[in-house]
């Protein structure tokens, strides 16, 4: 991806403008109300700039994955709410994103006043991006800013339709995203490793794939780890295993010899004979899992030759965690290796990149998210982004 196409608001004469804002409103929920703020908290500087320049802010944005149109439990409404306490002025609510509801709340739109549509999934046009029901959001504005680059894997009307109809913008947190992304992986400082953990290998061979061709180090923990390690002949008992995929596991490692990535796997292991939190533990070798034990977590030693690598790189890329961070005490791994990367990044030795679902939850867990360079709220886009696949909706921008 090739920054430069990428064009941004700066410098344009916004006022009186309406400004079509692609956001990613999908923040988890609990009980009705926003229980995780982060990606509402990422877009309230770029709506402040937008309504300080006078533009008139229509926020577009789906929420959950409604089939069959329009219900309460996916509606913005509530998140809209939360919106406008973040932002801290009001926001309007219009019940539909096409047709006279939506158009009547952002005719009224004042200068620098901000509205957000209902659910664009509620049509089903949306996720067909359909040719008419994008001209039909494109009629609500004059211009378009794609703001949500957790949204840009999918090539849906409101993230890519769209662009075929309006002056198409990227917006600051999606370029904030991409730089990090690009200075993780397409342009780094050497070395790089990446931490590559989370349950199961399955989701995450073309990941690896892609990753051994451009880090010099690859760490492999979590879950993951163990049908790479079976597939050499280590006994891990009753260990989460995937022996349908050691073939795969095999052709990782012969990439990887090929590019002259260094694969580290854990050495040693936290086992217990439950999953829960608090099951009694010990810490054994790699090759001495006990026949009842499964691995929750990785051992000292290999939180001890992990840190090293990652002390000795200049870059580090993270996905996944290392165990079962949700289960105490079966964190530790995870942690350990986290609290290493922020402290490194604190001072200045490394740029840190994370990102893709569990991740920010276990960077949360340890405390150190605001210490990394860059942490990604975007789930599947992040991973899409690793495997190293376009993303339709920055291409969208760039073409
Ligand atoms: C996400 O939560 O990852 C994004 O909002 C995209 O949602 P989707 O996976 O339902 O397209
Ligand atoms: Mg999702």
């Amino acid at each position: 991806m090739d920054l430069t196409k990428l064009k941004t608001t700066e410098g344009l004469d916004l006022s009186g403008k309406r400004v079509l804002y692609r956001a990613d409103l999908n923040a988890p929920m609990q009980d009705g109300k926003v229980s995780d703020a982060t990606r509402l908290q990422r877009i309230v500087e770029g709506l402040h700039d937008l309504s300080q320049r006078g533009a008139r802010v229509v926020v577009l944005s789906h929420f959950g994955r409604p089939k069959a149109g329009p219900d309460k439990e996916n509606s913005l409404k509530p998140v809209a709410e939360e919106l406008s306490r973040l932002v801290g002025q009001p926001v309007q609510f219009a019940a539909d994103c096409i047709g006279p509801a939506a158009s009547e709340v952002v005719d009224a739109l004042r200068p620098g006043s901000i509205a957000v549509l209902e659910n664009t999934r509620f049509h089903p046009g949306e996720t067909k991006n359909d040719p008419e029901f994008s001209a039909a959001l494109a009629k609500l504005g004059d211009l378009y800013v794609n703001d949500a680059f957790s949204a840009a894997h999918r090539a849906h009307a409101s993230t890519s339709g769209i662009t075929k109809h309006l002056p198409s913008y990227a917006g600051p947190e999606l370029m904030r995203e991409i730089s990090a992304l690009k200075a993780a992986l397409e342009d780094p400082k050497r070395p790089t490793a990446a931490v590559v953990g989370g349950a199961k290998v399955s989701t995450k061979i073309p990941i690896l794939l892609n990753l051994v061709s451009k880090v010099d180090k690859l760490i492999i923990g979590g879950g993951m780890a163990n049908t790479f390690l079976q597939s050499m002949g280590v006994f891990l008992a009753q260990s989460l295993v995937e022996p349908e995929f050691h073939y795969q596991a095999r052709e990782i490692m012969v990439a990887a010899k090929g590019t002259g990535c260094q694969i580290v796997l854990p050495k040693d292991a936290v086992v217990a004979r439950e999953f829960k939190s608090g099951a009694p533990s010990e810490t054994v070798s790699i090759h001495k899992v006990p026949m009842e034990g499964m691995i929750l977590d990785i051992g000292p030693a290999s939180i001890e030759e992990m840190t090293g690598v990652i002390k000795a790189c200049r870059t580090l890329l993270w996905n996944g965690p290392m165990g079962a961070f949700e289960l105490a005490p079966f964190g530790e791994g995870t942690f350990a290796l986290a609290r290493v990367a922020a402290s490194l990044t604190k001072s200045g030795a490394l740029v840190s990149v994370a990102g893709g679902g569990d991740t920010v939850a276990a960077l949360n867990a340890a405390g150190v998210t605001d210490d990394f360079t860059y942490v990604s709220t975007a789930g599947g886009a992040f991973l899409e982004w690793l495997e190293g696949k376009e993303l339709p909706g920055v291409a969208a921008l760039a073409s």
